[in-house]
């Protein structure tokens, strides 16, 4: 297994598509639960693409919905890994709505995701480290740090 360190611009990922009736609850509006597995995707292919492994969601933190994304508008998903620990690895995903007609921009969402990556068997596998840099990617880290020991005590309360 190739254990190279990355940096996190490689695995970083943009996705947009058009929102479509099919996607919408009666008002127009797109329906969270296809906000949710957006997030979901374009959580994991950034995590795919700096473990190049299979992986497991592990965990979604709150999600707030700070704006309605309408039939017509696009949906963009920018996901960016922020940490990688041993076997598992944290991305935060902004969801963005644009009007086609004026590309008026505005973030509807901010979600962070733990990934776990696994083998075949299901065993799992050392994720490769990112580089971190900057003072920035320091920061982004640490934030990401105190996340995860609050997911594992709130997994562990979960667990009884
Ligand atoms: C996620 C899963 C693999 C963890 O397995 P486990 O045996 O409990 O794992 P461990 O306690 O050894 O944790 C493995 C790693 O995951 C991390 N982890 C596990 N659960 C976590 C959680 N809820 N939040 C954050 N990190 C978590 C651990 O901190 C550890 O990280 P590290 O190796 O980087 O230090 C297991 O619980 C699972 O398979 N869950 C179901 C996943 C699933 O079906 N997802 C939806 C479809 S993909």
């Amino acid at each position: 297994m190739d254990l190279t360190p990355k940096r996190a611009a490689d695995s970083a990922t943009e996705m947009v598509q058009v929102v479509l009736p099919n996607d919408a609850n009666p008002l127009g509006f797109i329906l969270g639960g296809t906000v949710m597995h957006l997030i979901d995707i374009a959580g994991a292919i950034a995590c795919h693409r700096h473990s190049r492994t299979l992986l497991v969601t592990a965990a979604v933190d709150d999600l707030q919905f700070l704006h309605s994304i309408k039939v017509g508008d696009l949906i963009i998903l920018k996901s960016r890994v922020t940490c990688v620990f041993t076997t598992s690895l944290e991305v935060q995903v902004d969801v963005f709505s644009e009007e086609t007609l004026t590309g008026k921009r505005q973030l509807t969402s901010r979600a962070f995701l733990t990934f776990v990556a696994i083998d075949r068997d299901g065993a799992k596998v050392s994720v490769p480290p990112l580089v971190v840099e900057s003072d920035e990617e320091r920061r982004v880290c640490a934030e990401a740090q105190a996340r995860r020991d609050m997911r594992l005590r709130r997994r562990d309360m979960a667990k009884g």
